[in-house]
């Protein structure tokens, strides 16, 4: 059980380069450990996925500090072009639903770019972070035109709200 607040402590590690001071670090020797195992991303990946396959939704996330009321709010801004529901629509992007741990650019019936679908991406944690921080910046010409939020607790609110409305796929 503990184990499943590794990564999310890793993103709350991650929260703190962008600027903001996070001080909750529930098991702080092994989630520092994790957070800089956290930087290739093949490594990333494993230490990600598996564990937060076992995280139990709110409980584990509201543990790891996250609000998640403000992950919502902050998720209105992508809602104009993605829906988060199970077999929801694709529209302007392609619907998110269990998006953690799955391969970029994989939804079938989705337009992707070729320069989403050649970047190699598996959206952990760590990846995840990054593109919706800038998402220029992480694939360059990509197309989802969206500045990107800026603020790092704002980013783990709505990772750990898309966490929340998906966790159930996170098993597979
Ligand atoms: C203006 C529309 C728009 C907004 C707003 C937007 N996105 Fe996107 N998003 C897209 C498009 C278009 C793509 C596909 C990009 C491509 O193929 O290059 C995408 C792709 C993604 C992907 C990759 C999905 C996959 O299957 O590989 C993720 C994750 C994602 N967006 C998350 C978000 C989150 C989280 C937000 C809000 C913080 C957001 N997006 C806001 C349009 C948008």
């Amino acid at each position: 059980m503990l184990r499943s607040l590794i990564p999310l402590a890793s993103v709350l590690a991650l929260g703190a380069c962008g600027g903001e001071t996070e001080t909750s670090e529930p098991s702080a020797s092994s989630a520092s450990a994790a957070a800089q195992s956290a930087t290739p991303a093949p490594a990333a990946t494993q230490t990600a996925s598996p564990a937060v396959t076992e995280a139990e939704g709110t409980e584990v996330l509201a543990l790891a500090g996250a609000d998640l009321g403000n992950g919502a709010r902050q998720f209105r801004r992508c809602q104009s072009c993605h829906t988060l529901n199970e077999g929801g629509r694709h529209t302007i992007g392609p619907n998110l639903h269990g998006v953690l741990g799955n391969t970029a650019a994989s939804q079938d019936g989705f337009a992707y770019s070729s320069q989403l679908s050649d970047a190699g991406l598996v959206w952990d944690l760590d990846t995840l972070n990054a593109w919706i921080e800038n998402p220029r910046e992480l694939v360059r010409g990509n197309r989802m035109s969206f500045v990107g939020l800026r603020n790092a607790t704002d980013r783990r609110d709505v990772i750990a709200y898309i966490l929340q409305e998906t966790g159930d796929e996170l098993a597979e």
